[in-house]
């Protein structure tokens, strides 16, 4: 095969790849609540948050590294009081779990995107941002990468935030945890919108998001196995490679850490690293996470 065709055969197979990975809900998810709230119209996919109400969704299995991806629409007009979420979870009172949770706002305002980060239990490390568009108007694409290195939230491709292994300097990193993903509309007038000041106003619901194209690219755990077989089959080894183990993946590359820092410098709304007020003592993970040296 010359060199040109082999090229070809590569790309072709990437093609593939993305395409597989692109399900349709039914195959990766399933409702786990309030099932009359669910409309399917061709590849979308509805949730309805009425004063009855609201409504979400699990993956059937749980999942370990690799990346998961959802295109979603978030409710159009008035949405204050609403929170819709996006996440990864693991089971039990020592849990891990990675969030994104959209705050609804009122007609005119902008939404904020909430993130954060549960590691055995304990989680306290919100951020918000109001995003550089409307993500009620159109989809767009919000994922989590992870890997034993990162866990990477991002927003169309641009990376919003990063969580790095630091375990050498004593921090826990959720690495050993199958997770589920899950997504859910709900009412949160108490603390949603602007500190809860802003009630939901029902004479606009039904509340709905849209969702499209879910993909799951990640390690599948057997629901059975013990905690310990499952980071095994899902590390990479002598006799397999995950590609998300692959050494550029295991940090932002040149071009995501400028974006993040523009990110960070231009629509980051709260940063638990910076709440002094919450935090007299700065979070460990906070003081490595900026790259900070103690000076001697
Ligand atoms: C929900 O809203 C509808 C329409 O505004 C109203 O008729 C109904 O009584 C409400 N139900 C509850 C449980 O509040
Ligand atoms: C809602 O809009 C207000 C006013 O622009 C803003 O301060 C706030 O951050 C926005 N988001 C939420 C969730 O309240």
């Amino acid at each position: 095969m010359s060199r040109m065709s082999g090229f070809l055969v590569f790309l072709v197979a990437l093609l593939l790849v993305g395409v597989a990975a692109s399900a349709k809900f039914d195959e990766l998810f399933q409702p786990s609540w309030a099932l009359d709230h669910f409309t399917h119209e061709g590849d979308l996919l509805k949730l309805k948050l009425d004063n009855y109400s609201g409504a979400g969704f699990a993956s059937k299995s749980k999942y370990m590294f690799g990346r998961v991806s959802i295109q979603l629409k978030l409710v159009e007009g008035d949405s204050a009081g609403t929170v819709t979420a996006f996440y990864m979870s693991s089971e039990g009172s020592n849990h891990n779990e990675f969030d994104f949770e959209f705050l609804g706002n009122t007609t005119g305002e902008p939404y904020s995107v909430q993130t954060n980060l549960y590691v055995n239990g304990v989680g306290n490390r919100e951020q918000r941002l109001n995003l550089w568009f409307d993500p009620a108007k159109d989809f767009h694409s919000y994922s989590i990468f992870w890997n034993q290195r990162q866990v990477v939230f991002l927003v169309d491709e641009t990376p919003i935030r990063v969580h790095t292994n630091l375990e050498h300097k004593g921090i826990p990193f959720p690495k050993d945890q199958a997770m589920g993903v899950y997504s859910s509309i709900w009412n949160a007038d108490d603390w949603a919108t602007q500190g809860g000041r802003v009630k939901t106003d029902w004479s606009h619901a039904p509340f709905v998001a849209t969702y499209k194209d879910f993909e799951i690219n990640a390690c599948e755990c057997p629901g059975t196995a013990a905690t310990a077989d499952n980071a095994k089959k899902c590390s990479s080894s002598e006799d397999k490679k995950y590609w998300w183990d692959e050494p550029t993946l295991s940090e932002l590359n040149v071009h995501q850490s400028h974006q993040l820092k523009w990110v960070k410098a231009n629509h980051m709304v709260y940063d638990y690293c910076s709440d002094t007020a919450r935090f007299p003592a700065i979070p460990a993970e906070c003081l490595h996470h900026r790259h900070y040296r103690p000076r001697h």
